[in-house]
């Protein structure tokens, strides 16, 4: 593995990171540590971003709508080459921006109006679901006293959660998953061309399926959210349209898988590393909450959240020109000691357990955040309860997943008696 205990504040992590993806979590939030104290708001050449890592400045960053716009949050890290803009333009694909990516007026209403069918009452409706598939997991492996929890678990879980969601059937649900694969690998990967064009393809592929989705809920509704978000329309395109309900149903797979499946890891892996925490959350379950928030805190899994500067602005003091890119280093904000005490410390019992920004900050705050903790408690109930004595396995690597933008182990053995 390479080391990186030495990487100076001026190289920047995501940068080494799309180098080797081989970067340690302890590697990772040391090279955080010395950029938040020595040089908090930095101009990184070799990526030609600008890097945010104080809590305070990151905030500012996600929340001035004035100063900062998002429309470069989903670009692809890579440009896309002539040969898959062609592909994607004679398959008509053409999502827009709608929620995470969208500056423009509609996102409050579409925004507001989405949230109004995202509901705890959905949220609600989906819990025995949650609870069913994890169970259901632990029934498979109880018996063999080891598991890849990131496999056997946590991989599948927030796609089906979501498949469930969004009402897709059983039999799509192959199809779908290496569709969203291949639009993770597009978005924050580095492919080939050859992979890109494969990858174009599953795009145009999963744009057609949702567009065909939400047709068949127009004409039959059903339990899920693309109906509700059609009853919230009530045929009136000043809430909703179509188009932003087709959008919205793209956009969700990524939003709510890859940042769901990486967080449960990384939930897992830090209670079972602060083994007191573990214990506590085992012999008092409504802890867990406040745990699920300071694993959130602690080790979120998206490293990175950008944004366009609109103006010249200051940041700590340091000026960042109009037209800059902007990298707001989530988990950097997370341990800052000017807004955590003893921020690099793990408490699952701190005051201010709910202040941090894995979430985002402002108007485009994650939507699907009470689904996300819906989710990360069961499953720490569960797996505290059925498996109290759980431990990590020695022998593993702990190897993090091979894209820049989020960040959790590839697999995570655990072991019981
Ligand atoms: C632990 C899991 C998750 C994490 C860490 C996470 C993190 C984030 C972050 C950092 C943002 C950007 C916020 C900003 O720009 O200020 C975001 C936005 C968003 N997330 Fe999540 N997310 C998670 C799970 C989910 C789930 C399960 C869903 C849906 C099912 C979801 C849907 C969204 C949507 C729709 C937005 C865009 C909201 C807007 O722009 O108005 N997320 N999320």
């Amino acid at each position: 593995m390479t080391d990186f205990s030495n990487v100076s504040p001026e190289r920047c992590p995501v940068s080494a990171l799309s180098d080797t993806f081989h970067l340690s979590n302890e590697q990772l939030e040391a090279v955080f540590r010395k950029a938040r104290t020595e040089s908090p708001v930095a101009y990184l050449e070799d990526i030609d971003f600008w890097a945010v890592t104080r809590h305070e400045d990151i905030k500012h960053v996600l929340s001035d709508k004035e100063k900062f716009s998002a429309e470069i949050t989903l670009m692809p890290l890579a440009p896309l080459a002539p040969e898959i803009r062609n592909l994607l333009e004679e398959r008509n694909f053409s999502p827009r921006p709608t929620l995470s990516n969208n500056e423009r007026e509609d996102h409050e209403r579409i925004r507001r109006n989405t949230q109004s069918a995202f509901s705890p009452a959905r949220n609600k409706k989906l819990e025995p679901y949650i609870r069913k598939l994890v169970n259901d997991a632990i029934n498979r492996f109880e018996a063999d006293k080891r598991a890849d929890l990131v496999r056997q678990m946590v991989y599948e879980l927030p796609a089906l959660v979501l498949f469930k969601l969004l009402g897709i059937p059983e039999e799509d649900v192959k199809n779908i998953k290496m569709w969203a694969d291949s639009r993770l690998m597009l978005s924050f990967g580095k492919p080939s061309l050859a992979e890109q064009l494969v990858a174009a393809g599953h795009l145009a592929d999963y744009w057609d399926y949702c567009l065909d989705l939400v047709k068949k809920r127009m004409e039959a509704p059903m339990d899920d959210l693309p109906s509700d978000m059609l009853a919230v329309r009530a045929g009136d395109d000043r809430i909703l349209t179509i188009e932003d309900i087709n959008n919205v149903v793209f956009g969700l797979l990524l939003a709510g898988h890859e940042t769901t499946t990486n967080m449960s890891a990384n939930a897992i892996l830090t209670l079972l590393q602060e083994r007191n925490s573990w214990e506590m959350i085992v012999s008092d379950p409504s802890r867990i909450p406040s745990a699920v928030e300071e694993c959130l805190r602690f080790r979120s899994s998206v490293v990175a959240w950008r944004r366009l500067a609109k103006t010249d602005v200051t940041l700590s003091g340091v000026l960042v020109p109009a037209g800059s890119k902007v990298l707001c280093f989530l988990p950097a904000g997370n341990r800052d000691e000017a807004k955590f005490e003893n921020g690099e410390h793990f408490d699952i019992n701190r005051k201010d357990v709910r202040s941090h920004i894995s979430f985002g900050f402002g108007r485009h705050f994650c939507l699907g955040a009470p689904l996300a903790r819906l989710e990360l408690q069961v499953i720490l109930e569960a797996l505290s309860k059925r498996l109290p004595g759980l431990r990590l396995a020695r022998e593993q690597s702990l190897m993090p997943v091979e894209t820049v933008q989020f960040r959790g182990p590839k697999e995570l053995w655990v072991e019981w008696d």
